[in-house]
């Protein structure tokens, strides 16, 4: 293949359903010339609540149908799918494939001062502790302690995201966190970000919030800068949005996420993947 077909070649990014749109507008804002091809596979989601050989079957399965668009590097913008399948999809895929995990945990490291750092994450992404894993091989005497919020994606998937019951369900989970002296909270679910500022709130001012996707898009622009595959264009990207199902769902809540249009939102059968 042609270098300069390789530069305008997508950015393959999935996720479980919509909250990885979390990820893809912070790619879309930092490196405006990139197209971007993005899955959710919103028949199949949470993937929260699901084994690791599921996850990591869906994640082929994924990767297998964005090969297909010719993406030339791919983010997992699931968290709970980065935890579980990064490692495994890595070795077995020829173009980079980065998730939101060790730029997450990196931008907590830098970030704390007295070593606390707390994450919230599905209930597979916490049991996993693959956070825990990466932010102690960086930083070894760092403390974590991680916490699963499940109902904070149904509240945000459901509109709920500023409705006074989301604070209730923020002190049920996060009241034992709040007692602690962590400095850092790392958002480590797509959907989290989005309740971003009622979490702030909740804990503090001396709790700094990490959200994975502004590092992970900075991950992916050294990537594309190292291999030598940067859009530099200077033209906008174009964007292409599949699902697994419910295609409409999902044009509506990427329509109150992105600036952009995803009206032309297809539906795919990703078991035929
Ligand atoms: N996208 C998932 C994550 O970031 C949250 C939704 C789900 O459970 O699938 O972990």
């Amino acid at each position: 293949m042609q270098i300069q077909d390789k530069l305008t070649m997508p950015i393959g990014v999935f996720d479980s359903g919509v909250g990885g749109l979390t990820v893809a507008r912070e790619i879309m804002r930092q490196l405006p010339c990139e197209n971007v091809v993005y899955f959710g596979d919103t028949a199949r989601v949470p993937y929260g609540s699901k084994s690791k050989e599921t996850i990591i079957r869906f994640s082929k399965q994924i990767i297998r149908f964005l090969k297909t668009k010719h993406v030339k590097a791919i983010v997992i913008a699931c968290n709970t799918a980065s935890a579980l399948a990064l490692d495994t999809v890595q070795t077995e895929t020829d173009v980079p494939v980065i998730g939101v995990i060790v730029p997450g945990a990196r931008a907590a490291v830098n970030e704390t001062e007295n070593k606390k750092i707390g994450v919230v994450g599905t209930e597979a992404t916490i049991r996993s502790e693959t956070y825990t894993k990466i932010i102690k091989s960086q930083l070894p005497d760092a403390s974590v302690i991680g916490k699963p919020c499940p109902l904070f994606v149904p509240l945000v998937e459901e509109g709920f995201a500023k409705h006074s019951i989301t604070e209730q369900v923020i002190d049920i989970y996060l009241s034992d966190m709040k007692n602690t002296d962590i400095d850092t909270m790392i958002l480590g679910c797509t959907h989290y970000p989005l309740l971003r500022s009622k979490i702030m709130a909740y804990l503090g001012e001396r709790v700094h919030i990490v959200n994975p996707a502004y590092e992970t898009a900075m991950d992916l622009k050294d990537i594309l800068n190292r291999e030598g595959i940067a859009n530099e264009s200077g033209h906008p990207g174009t964007y292409e949005f599949y699902v697994s199902d419910a295609a409409e769902k999902f044009t509506k809540f990427a329509s109150s996420i992105l600036p952009y249009d995803a009206s032309s939102t297809q539906c795919v059968n990703i078991e035929e993947y």
